[in-house]
């Protein structure tokens, strides 16, 4: 019989507020400048240890998710074991809330649970749990950041992280039409050969946070020009926000949730009423 007791982890949805694409860089990847909010909207996840050494994965409330090694969080799980040496497996039951593929950050903060919550259920030492960002970062370039939580800034491909003593006084009403947006492609838009320099984000988050106005008119996602011109759905969501009351709204990652701020929860609740047939959640910065 097992008697390990179950570790059961919430893994969070982001937000990117702000997204600015710096540079493309030798090795393909591209230089940002950005802040990642962590949400109430939570994905759930169960660990069990098994003692066959094998890792498994259910993944409830989301057909399209793999649960074969494709599976971020079974590559989390593995790639915790071969740098811990570690004979102990586990059985990973994902239960969805967060929507695949759609800027959120849900397959990344999955993974990164796993991780931290493998790391504790193995009894994995200090000297390995060091190189947990490592791993997390090898998994994918938003992973590091669940780790931690809470309100970010991100540099390089937004592994370098920087923790803001932010609050952020808003509802997030997250609307997302179902469309994919291919981040590869995204990137590739934007990346072109020119350059950026990297605002003051967290200069402009700071004023803009008690006069939106700044906000609207500082910062920016670089990728919704080309997707908003390749979708241009995306763009009428965006323009029905504002029409809704939102105080300040913007695509998250490469899209294609669009997310609007509002100052209240009932404000937020009877925007989310003009976005009948798509798919909406109201929720807190966490
Ligand atoms: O790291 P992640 O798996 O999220 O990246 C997916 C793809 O997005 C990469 O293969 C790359 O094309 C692009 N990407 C990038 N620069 C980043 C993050 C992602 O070019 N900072």
């Amino acid at each position: 019989m097992n008697m390990t007791p179950e570790m059961v982890l919430r893994a969070p949805a982001k937000i990117n507020l702000g997204l600015e694409v710096l540079r493309r860089r030798p090795d393909g990847f591209h230089d940002l400048n950005t802040v990642f909010v962590a949400l109430d909207l939570c994905d759930e996840i169960v660990l069990n240890e098994r003692t066959d050494g094998a890792v498994a994965i259910s993944v409830v409330g989301d057909p399209s998710i793999p649960s074969d090694f494709s599976n971020l969080c079974v590559r989390a799980a593995t790639a915790l074991q071969s740098a811990a040496g570690t004979a102990n497996g586990v059985d990973i039951v994902l239960r969805k809330h967060i929507p695949a593929g759609a800027g959120l950050g849900g397959g990344s903060s999955d993974a990164a649970a796993v991780l931290a919550g493998a790391a504790e259920l193995w009894g994995l030492d200090a000297g390995v749990r060091q190189h947990l960002p490592t791993i997390a970062a090898e998994l994918g370039s938003d992973v590091p950041f669940f780790l931690q939580g809470g309100i970010m800034l991100a540099g390089g491909r937004g592994e370098r992280l920087c923790a803001l003593d932010l609050a952020l006084p808003f509802t997030v009403l997250l609307v997302n039409t179902g469309r994919h947006v291919p981040t590869p492609w995204a990137y590739r838009q934007v990346g072109r050969t020119s350059e950026r320099s990297a605002t003051d984000l967290v200069g402009t988050l700071r004023r803009g946070i008690p006069d939106p106005a700044v906000l609207r008119a500082g910062v920016v996602n670089d990728f919704e020009p080309a997707v908003f011109e390749e979708y241009p759905e995306l763009a009428g969501v965006k323009r029905r926000l504002y029409e809704s009351g939102a105080v300040f709204a913007l695509m998250s990652g490469s899209g294609s949730t669009v997310f609007g701020l509002f100052e209240d929860e009932s404000a937020a609740l009877s925007a989310r009423e003009r976005f009948a047939g798509m798919w909406t959640t109201v929720t807190q910065p966490l």
